[in-house]
């Protein structure tokens, strides 16, 4: 890349001033000063300095949507080598990682970012925001299920705290009602860990909602960019 694009790039200067930065010997690459205006950066192996001054590109913050799939993980590479999310973002250029977790069985909203510090604060549980999911369950819970599941399952060492739970449709030919789920906690395996306490074990799980983000019209296996207003809601949570 040309050495004034890349100083640009870096936030220092724009294309033009940087060019005058070289012609007053102010930037230097692997320590040595640089006089020529078309001179090209290996950006990922040579060091350039302005003023003596190590400078560096400025990642930009990107934040996505994907809708995942069943049978993706949504860590980087596993013993098993099972498809990873990453590997259906592969195309953009930052380094994003999940906000998050999803099972590997379990589709639908999972967002992406480089952005640490919204990472940590979305995942830590002062915070944790409310998550809405449908779940295909077997059977049809009844009203005491139902007021069970609201008010806190004990699940292992730990109690869940105040959930909300509609049953939108039943097929009786079937035996298999989908459920609206919200919950705000994020336990592992923590919706399929609640349905089978109520005697209703979940057969398929999609995550629709996280807060006010909603997955919308967004295709399985593709993701798209968050809005600015979406950005600024996650922000202020
Ligand atoms: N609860 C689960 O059981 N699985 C998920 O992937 C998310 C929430």
């Amino acid at each position: 890349m040309r050495i004034n694009k890349y100083i640009a790039l870096c936030g220092v200067a724009s294309r033009r001033k940087a060019e005058e930065l070289i012609l007053s010997n102010r930037v230097k690459v692997n320590d040595e000063i640089i006089t020529e205006l078309s001179y090209q950066v290996d950006e990922k192996n040579d060091i350039v300095k302005v003023d003596d001054k190590i400078i560096k590109e400025e990642e930009k913050l990107v934040y996505i949507l994907l809708n995942k799939p069943e049978g993706y993980i949504t860590t980087v590479k596993d013993q098993f080598d099972r498809p990873s999310v990453l590997d259906l973002v592969s195309d953009i250029k930052e380094r994003v990682y999940p906000i998050g977790r999803l099972d590997y069985e379990t589709s639908g909203l999972l967002l992406l970012t480089n952005d640490g510090d919204l990472t940590y604060k979305l995942t830590h549980p002062k915070h944790e925001v409310e998550k809405t999911y449908v779940a295909r369950v077997k059977g049809k819970p009844n009203r005491r299920e139902i007021e069970n599941f609201k008010n806190g399952l004990k699940i292992e060492d730990y109690i869940t705290s105040k959930a909300k739970l509609k049953i939108v449709k039943y097929d009786d030919k079937k035996d298999v009602s989908t459920l609206e789920i919200k919950i705000h906690e994020g336990k592992n395996r923590q919706v399929r860990k609640m349905c089978k306490a109520i005697n209703h074990p979940v057969l398929r799980l999609k995550r629709v909602a996280m807060g006010k983000i909603k997955i919308q019209d967004c295709q399985i296996g593709k993701y798209r960019y968050l809005t600015e207003e979406e950005i600024k809601y996650l922000k202020s949570i």
